[in-house]
């Protein structure tokens, strides 16, 4: 429930493509980082701790299972709406991916329990500007995390993280939160992000204070909730809990002390066998990968590896998988994602 003492602020970043005037909406929406100064000075002068929850929109309840926490955790909230095209590659689905801002605004208003005050400002220097510049131009700085990028999303998606990084870094600057909040569904990005708070010394957020929130999930069949099932058909939503039910078979021979090779082999095999019934019904199943790695340098376990040799330190088992032309992402973390 939302503390009544507690106003949930939505710093709007207003998506590129994004001409239509914005909906009236009972949530501050402040879109100037000017504007946002101010309140966040006045926030800081009285010792109000400021939660963040960044998004790219198309809320669902993964997201707000997030906002719950921060609402929870802090005085204040803010959640920021920004598609961020620097994490997508040429050939992926930026120009498609769902944009659902009044529904997004009404989502956000139906939980609150004491409407704030209707606060909306235009100015010409604009959050949206400010963080679009860099990918107009391409020849502004950028945040690169060497080494730890081309990993498991990495490979498939070889400039993702540093399109993440770096509007990270922006909003991060721009919002200084306290603390701020990352689904687990998204676990190489969570881990990437306190890694830069800790490696840069950021202030706001401290690297303990990146907090990673577990996946929501469809309580029928599992499926994380992602604003991509949106792209399923009726069809292909049939097939799409099946990443996570290869994920589940691995995590269950790895606790039983299989290798790590024998855990891959058998969540493949579990994804070859759907992949067989879903070519019947006309759906396309191509898996992208699933790996097992090392939660702190995403290094891929050794063949031979298993909970025994594995030691102390978390281990995430991940994989993506194409239904139709949807690219879905899940993980299972073993081990306390607080030691990382
Ligand atoms: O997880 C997301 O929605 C995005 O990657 C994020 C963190 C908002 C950065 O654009």
């Amino acid at each position: 429930m939302w503390r009544s003492a507690t106003q949930a602020f939505v710093l709007l970043h207003r998506s590129m493509s994004m001409s239509t005037a914005l909906p009236p909406s009972p949530i501050p929406l402040l879109t100037s980082v000017a504007s946002y100064r101010q309140w966040r000075q006045k926030a800081f002068d009285e010792r109000k701790s400021v939660g963040f929850v960044p998004t790219m929109g198309a809320l669902h309840d993964g997201h707000l299972s997030l906002v719950q926490k921060s609402l929870a955790e802090n005085d204040l909230t803010v959640l920021s709406i920004f598609v961020n095209p620097a994490q997508f590659a040429p050939h992926e689905d930026l120009a498609t991916y769902p944009r659902t801002l009044p529904r997004d605004l009404e989502l956000l208003t139906a939980q609150q329990e004491s409407l704030c005050r209707y606060f909306f400002r235009r100015s010409k220097t604009c959050i949206h500007q400010a963080l679009a510049r860099i990918f107009r131009h391409r020849r502004d700085a950028f945040v690169e995390m060497k080494g730890y990028g081309h990993q498991m999303e990495g490979a498939s998606r070889p400039t993702f993280f540093r399109g993440v990084a770096t509007v990270v870094t922006k909003l991060f600057n721009a919002v200084q939160p306290t603390n701020a909040y990352f689904g687990q569904k998204d676990i190489q990005q969570a881990l990437l992000l306190r890694r830069l708070c800790k490696d840069l010394l950021f202030p706001h957020p401290e690297a303990d204070h990146v907090h990673i929130v577990p996946t929501t999930r469809n309580p029928n069949d599992g499926l994380a909730l992602s604003s991509r099932n949106a792209y399923l058909s009726v069809n292909e939503r049939k097939f799409a809990p099946t990443l996570f039910k290869a994920l589940q078979y691995a995590e269950s021979a790895w606790s039983n002390g299989e290798s790590k090779d024998r855990c891959v082999s058998g969540a493949v095999a579990v994804i070859d066998k759907v992949k067989t019934q879903a070519a019947l019904d006309g759906v396309e199943v191509r898996l992208d990968y699933i790996e097992m790695n090392d939660s702190e340098t995403f290094d891929v376990l050794d063949a031979s590896s298993n909970t025994q040799l594995a030691g102390d330190i978390p281990v995430i088992l991940s994989g993506a998988l194409w239904v139709g032309k949807t690219r879905l992402i899940d993980n299972i973390v073993v081990g306390d994602l607080n030691r990382v």
